[in-house]
């Protein structure tokens, strides 16, 4: 309470609980005419302490510096407001911030109260207005509890002599380095002037410099509404390569040929997206590769997108990662889930639209590779999670967001739009989706609206009959899921088998032209009880504990740990200590802590390890090793 004077205590106590509770009571009915309980769940965000159906933010303006030397964002953000009810208040969702002060229409000072802070979803901030506040400007700055923001010493950087700087905003981090209304569920548009320390750029999602300049201050402008979690900063010393006229690459300098040669095909991804869905409608399409303390494989922030620098593996094998992103341009960004509960919405339709635009540029054999990789995480993934996540539409409840957001929207979704094409047929179902980006653009979206819309615009006009609600609403994956063939698949398993009759790897039976997609297939499929005589006969042959293709090091370092092959010991420690990406993070602490000698080893490899993580990924990690 250390924003407030002790005067006013009594005011806020009062006026937080007041408010809190109209909080509560004001959202369901202003939502809805007769809405029933169900419907007032289905509909409103749960992961927001804002009134965003009472008053909300149409624009914001951000004027900041990021200060290095304090690890700090300091400055302030202007909201421009649509007051919907005539509400005498705005609440803000905000986290760690340390609000300074809040002025109304850029006037005097106004009061301002902080409500009590909950662990899941932070303070609320309380603004008073009245019919005539247009904007609300709160003077802020972020803490060292901030949870966006990922501050990088120059060591941990690819040139060693700048530090770096990352936000990431999605799912509900935003609220820790920007006091706004934490939600999916509205849109707004934003600008940005920001000052960083000479030698460093700023990037965002919105309108980019190319290069440095010598004031230290750039301006960005996002004019298309987005829900906040797409906002996003990063700073460093990065420069910019062109791939075509409306995309690029931005990196540090020393691995910003590797990036461009790696991404090179990306202008033509964006061709072949706009010809299955529609023009792309953000204007450019750059890349950012990041640091590898990033925590996920990519970020979908508009215009630009974050990505993990484990997708540089020399080949261009795992370009499909661009594409997924690139895809979200639709499925995600231009149609956006309203709630968390929604984020199938998302993913799945982004999974989707990224194997489609896959095909198109590398084939059928290539992505049935793809699908049923997918398939198999799903498989794994049905069998781990309890029967509540195990559904497309969530009810997260009190739970974070971040915990619902595993293979079941990626892949259950994913299955279940390639269902509706397999019975809808692909032209029609092209059309449909053609229509539904359309006809949502701009918008966000409940699962319940989507149901509707698809039964009037797919179902009925073609007289299909789909077990809609089952997919939707049950656990577990139904009967028709569809069935995926992949020939190059069914040769590695032969391969696989032969391994395991004649342990000879150096037959022809091992193609040497492998691509990284039959190798993850290979490995995956190692069968239990494999020896670690049997994992150094293909690491003797294969060198697979020194792969340069993360994808390929993971899972074979998952592997030898689960069989107990323990030269890996070095590139293992090295890799856990260099990569922040959660997803190849947690198996691979999974593995270790499945004995108790190997958790010892876990606990003594993260004491080194966590300083290059992002709290995504150290707050998963803390938990999986029980430290917090
Ligand atoms: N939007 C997600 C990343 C994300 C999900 C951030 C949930 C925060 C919460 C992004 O589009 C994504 O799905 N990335 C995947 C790659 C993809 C190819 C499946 C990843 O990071 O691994
Ligand atoms: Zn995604």
């Amino acid at each position: 309470m250390k924003y407030i004077s002790a005067l006013l205590i009594s005011i806020i106590i009062f006026s937080a609980c007041n408010n809190s509770e109209e909080n509560q009571d004001t959202k369901p009915n202003s939502n809805d005419k007769d809405s029933t309980l169900s419907e007032v769940d289905t509909t409103l965000d749960q992961h927001t302490l804002s009134n965003y159906m009472d008053v909300r933010t149409k624009h914001l303006h951000l004027d900041i510096e990021v200060d290095f030397e304090n690890k700090q964002i300091t400055g302030s953000v202007t909201h421009t407001i649509e007051n919907l009810t005539g509400a005498d208040q705005i609440v803000f969702d905000t986290k760690g911030l340390n609000i300074l002060n809040v002025k109304l229409n850029g006037e005097e000072n106004t009061e301002f109260t902080m409500g009590d802070y909950d662990e899941l979803l932070g303070t609320p901030l309380f603004v008073g207005i009245n019919e005539n506040t247009e904007t609300v400007t709160i003077k802020y700055e972020t803490t060292e509890k901030t949870e966006a923001l990922d501050w990088l010493v120059p060591s941990q950087t690819a040139g060693k002599k700048q530090p770096f700087m990352y936000t990431q905003g999605q799912s509900i981090f935003t609220r820790s380095w920007i006091p706004l209304q934490g939600t999916p569920a509205i849109r707004i548009t934003y600008s940005a002037k920001v000052k960083v320390p000479n030698q460093l750029l700023a990037v965002m999602s919105a309108t980019n410099p190319v290069e440095k300049n010598e004031s230290g201050i750039y301006e960005f402008n996002m004019p298309q509404p987005i829900p906040c979690y797409l906002i996003a900063l990063a700073v460093g010393d990065l420069e910019f390569a062109p791939i075509d006229h409306r995309t690029g690459v931005y990196s540090e300098p020393s691995m910003l040929k590797d990036c461009a040669y790696e991404l090179a095909d990306m202008g033509e991804m964006v061709n072949e997206a706009e010809k299955l869905y529609g023009k792309y409608l953000w204007d450019r399409y750059d890349v950012i590769v990041l640091p590898p303390s990033f925590p996920f494989g990519g970020m979908e922030n508009p215009r630009l997108t974050f990505a993990t620098p484990t997708i540089i593996a020399g080949d261009r094998s795992l370009v499909a990662l661009i594409a997924h992103e690139l895809a979200h341009s639709w499925s995600g960004n231009l149609v956006t889930n309203s709630t968390w509960n929604d984020f199938w919405l998302n993913e799945g339709f982004t999974v989707y639209f990224e194997r489609r635009i896959m095909e198109a540029m590398f084939g059928k054999d290539y992505t049935d590779m793809l699908a049923l990789l997918g398939y198999q995480d799903l498989v794994r993934t049905m069998s781990e999670e309890e029967t509540d996540m195990q559904k497309l539409k969530l009810q997260l409840n009190m739970k974070h967001p971040d915990d619902g957001m595993t293979d079941v929207a990626y892949e259950k979704g994913y299955f279940f739009l390639r269902l509706l094409e397999q019975t809808a047929g692909r032209d029609n179902f092209d059309a449909f989706l053609k229509g539904y980006f359309e006809s949502y653009k701009f918008k966000t979206i409940t699962t319940e609206e989507f149901k509707g819309y698809l039964e009037t615009n797919l179902i009925k006009p073609h007289k299909l009959q789909v077990n809609i609600d089952e997919w939707m609403y049950s656990s577990g994956l139904p009967e028709n899921c569809p069935k995926v063939v992949s020939k190059l698949f069914n040769a590695v398993e032969a391969n696989l088998e032969q391994f395991y009759l004649t342990n000879d790897v150096n037959s022809s039976i091992f193609s040497k032209d492998w691509t990284t997609h039959e190798w993850l297939h290979f490995i995956r499929n190692l069968k239990e009880g494999t020896t670690p005589e049997q994992m150094k006969l293909l690491d003797d042959a294969f060198k697979l504990t020194q792969s340069g293709n993360s994808e390929i090091a993971a899972i074979w370092f998952e592997k030898s740990i689960n069989f107990g092959y323990d030269n890996i010991d070095k590139e293992l420690e090295a890799f856990l200590i260099k990569i922040g990406r959660r997803k190849f993070l947690m198996p691979l602490y999974t593995a270790l802590a499945a004995t108790p000698e190997g958790k010892e080893k876990a606990i003594a490899i993260y004491k080194k390890a966590k300083p290059n993580y992002h709290f995504v990924s150290y707050n998963s990690i803390d938990q999986l090793l029980g430290l917090k």
